[in-house]
């Protein structure tokens, strides 16, 4: 096994890989990237509150998440050609994250089908909805998703529009990758990712394929975002979406206490806090200085996911701090799907994972059920306000 210490470790090794049009992919924020910046600036100026001398034997990160059993308050999140860092790399970061003992959801938008993950893993995944103008074709997928005996859909309800990538726009992300001078260049000298790739299964959105029209020729995917998405989805939607899926609903993607009081009312049993990794409304507040406000108002009624940050085990102990139930991954884990496959992702689930059990102990804690704001440094006080 390749010594890979840190996430940042799986990432310069991802950086080499991986062809740069795909990891720039992942790297981006929108715009001027602020909020991007934001997310982890914010997250690192938050202090933890060292202890001492309180027995921290026996620990554990085990927990919850939607009433199933996780071996760590994390799951990895829906990543939209998360194929393109590795051959089959939905795949592979599915059974990474149910040999680990936490959630996989497959995006809408990926390159292994919900049918070629189903029929290559051993329990249920999460899968993640998009809204598209077909709505014949939505319902087809959630029916797909149901055979597949998935355990949870996600609805990604802030991309309904896409915040522009700059990069991709420069790079001509399309997929399979626009066939020029740079970007041929760009994959003959990554030749093991050329070769994963080339044995996956596919090489464009699985999801899609076949049952899409106009996917073939896009110009970007941008544009084909912006053709397929359908801008008008609203709050009775997910009605409609409850009546097609009457199972475990989450919605990703709520930064305001408004819609987090809205979805309370819809009956979801959970929403992620998030601003898509500073990847879609650039200038908006970072993720985990909109938490705390979120759960005061609704952490009692449904239970709070975050995303958005998310680096380390620190990270997560910031944000179940602020009260999130647990953690959603993405940049994280599909550095290390870059750096090495599966053996890659299962590192980064481990080293969050050792991580958070150290910074656990560190802060004098033993249970993830334990870990509430008094962890942070200077707000064991109930006259200290929060840090953000
Ligand atoms: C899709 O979810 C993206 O952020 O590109």
């Amino acid at each position: 096994m390749r010594a890979f210490p840190s996430i940042e470790d799986l990432r310069q090794r991802a950086r080499r890989n991986v062809p740069k049009l795909f990891f720039d992919y992942v790297e981006a924020g929108s715009y001027t990237q602020q909020t991007l910046r934001a997310n982890c600036a914010d997250m690192a100026g938050i202090p933890l509150r060292q202890r001492v001398l309180v027995d921290v034997d026996q620990r554990s990160t085990a927990t919850t998440i939607l009433g199933e059993t996780a071996s760590a308050p994390l799951a990895l999140g829906p990543i939209g050609l998360g194929g393109m860092l590795y051959g089959d790399g939905e795949i592979l970061a599915c059974r990474a994250a149910q040999a680990a003992g936490i959630p996989y959801t497959l995006s809408t938008m990926s390159i292994n089908s919900i049918e070629d993950v189903a029929g290559a893993v051993d329990k249920p995944f999460w899968f993640q909805l998009y809204v598209m103008r077909d709505r014949g074709f939505m319902r087809e997928l959630v029916q797909r998703a149901q055979a597949a005996k998935c355990s949870a859909l996600m609805l990604t309800v802030d991309l309904q529009v896409l915040g522009q990538r700059h990069c991709d726009v420069r790079n001509g992300l399309t997929v399979p990758p626009q066939i020029n001078v740079r970007n041929v260049i760009d994959v003959i000298t990554k030749p093991a990712w050329a070769w994963s790739i080339l044995k996956g299964k596919r090489k464009t959105f699985g999801n899609l394929a076949g049952h899409v029209k106009g996917m073939e020729g896009v110009g970007s995917l941008a544009q084909w975002t912006a053709s397929q998405f359908d801008p008008s989805l609203s709050w009775k939607d997910i009605e409609w979406i409850k009546s097609l899926w009457p199972g475990k609903l989450i919605l990703k993607g709520v930064l305001d206490v408004q819609d987090a009081r809205i979805a309370v009312k819809t009956g979801v049993i959970a929403i992620s806090v998030s601003n898509h990794g500073g990847r879609q409304l650039d200038g908006a507040p970072s993720a985990i200085s909109a938490l705390p406000r979120v759960v005061d108002a609704v952490g009692a009624d449904l239970e709070v996911l975050f995303d958005s940050g998310v680096r380390s085990g620190a990270d997560i102990m910031r944000a179940l701090a602020l009260g999130a139930r647990s953690c959603i991954v993405g940049r994280a884990y599909l550095y290390g799907l870059g750096a090495d496959g599966q053996a890659g992702v299962a590192r980064a689930i481990e080293i969050l994972q050792k991580e958070l059990d150290v910074i656990m102990a560190l802060c004098g804690v033993k249970r993830v059920a334990e870990i509430n704001r008094q962890v942070l440094a200077g707000y064991d006080e109930p006259s200290n306000s929060l840090p953000l």
